[in-house]
């Protein structure tokens, strides 16, 4: 949900979001006395002379304070639901006949991939788990939770945390240290052994990104793969919701499989839409999607374990072989087989 900006004076928006004093403060915004103002109001009447001296930009300011807060709210409002089990009850395909399977049940700890057909609605499967659909949807698919449907009110409240979404990269403009947006994260949680816990996301999350950063690495000069894995570090270790989805991040630059076993040894759920067979074969099951319907769902065999082992190596090889490229060092192929 966005704040509206026009409505809220700036003694509103304190008395919602407390952390919004400090985001004022933090960045010298003198709003004393002109709390009675909304927040446009406000920030047209700070005097000028301080605008100038401190080299403030006011867009720039407002963007950053809506950003900031609707990452904290994220943070504040994550109660989860509980979620052992989901159970996607079949709906219809594209063309209106009916979805041939009986149920599928998912528990905690399994990986389930997506894949299909560009078009086929692998990304609807996953919008209607987050919506936690109940024949309301394109597809008419219902999706227990714990063997019951959602209650109304707890699908649409915004602090619904049934999902974490990992389909988007981290749009970060604001300025804070990798070490400082895990300390908010952290302090919201209310965690107890907190610098443990920010260490762990941080260890986890570079070693699942193929270039290392630091604790004071501003998150906005992370490259994309480095925010990823520093999201799904954060995501495994601090966010309470049951469920991760994931849309297609075959491309993300971090090693996929320990960034799943991650997620798995927290004992999500995760389900993942891909065209990445090695991602495909982590999964303890696939659903195959065509023409917007479930139209088949396959264990994955020994056999195709067997497969997984040696598209790991060659990964493994590619992998390297990156890292290798952008530390300047020379490709060796030999090599890089013997030692995969
Ligand atoms: N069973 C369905 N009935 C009606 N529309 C559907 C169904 N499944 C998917 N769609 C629609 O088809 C379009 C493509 O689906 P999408 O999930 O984006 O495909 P994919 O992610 O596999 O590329 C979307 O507009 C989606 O809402
Ligand atoms: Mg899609």
């Amino acid at each position: 949900m966005q704040i509206n900006f026009k409505e809220l004076t700036i003694l509103e928006l304190f008395n919602n979001y407390p952390y919004a004093r400090d985001f004022f403060s933090e960045n010298f915004i003198p709003i004393e006395g002109l709390e009675h103002l909304t927040i446009d109001e406000a920030l047209e009447n700070i005097d000028e002379d301080i605008i100038e001296d401190r080299a403030i930009n006011i867009e720039v300011f407002k963007v950053h304070l809506l950003e900031y807060i609707e990452m904290m709210k994220s943070f504040y409002t994550d109660e989860a639901i509980e979620a052992h089990n989901i159970t996607i009850l079949p709906g219809f395909y594209k063309d209106g006949s009916k979805e041939n399977y009986d149920e599928l049940e998912i528990k905690s700890g399994e990986i389930i991939c997506i894949v299909g057909p560009t078009g086929s609605g692998k990304s609807r499967l996953l919008a209607d788990i987050e919506w936690a659909a109940n024949k309301d949807t394109p597809t008419k698919r219902t999706v227990l939770i714990n063997g019951k449907t959602l209650e109304t009110k707890e699908r649409f409240s915004a602090s619904n945390k049934l999902v974490a979404q990992l389909s988007q990269n981290m749009n970060f403009v604001m300025d804070l240290t990798v070490e400082e947006f895990l300390d908010l994260h952290a302090s919201s949680r209310l965690v107890e052994n907190k610098d443990d816990i920010i260490k762990n996301i941080f260890d986890k999350a570079n070693d699942l990104a193929g270039e290392t950063f630091k604790l004071d690495t501003p998150i906005t000069s992370l490259s994309g793969g480095q925010s990823r894995a520093l999201m799904i570090a954060d995501t495994a270790i601090l966010s309470k919701s049951p469920i991760v989805l994931i849309d297609e991040i075959e491309n993300a630059g971090i090693d996929r499989k320990k960034a799943l076993e991650l997620l798995v040894s927290e004992e999500k759920i995760v389900l993942m839409s891909t065209h990445d067979p090695i991602l495909a074969l982590m999964g303890d099951k696939r659903i195959i999607i065509n023409n917007g319907g479930i139209d088949k769902i396959v264990d994955t065999s020994d056999e195709e374990r067997n497969i997984l082992h040696k598209l790991e190596k060659l990964d493994k090889i590619m992998f390297n072989m990156r890292n290798k490229l952008r530390y300047g060092k020379k490709l060796e192929f030999e090599e890089e087989i013997e030692n995969a």
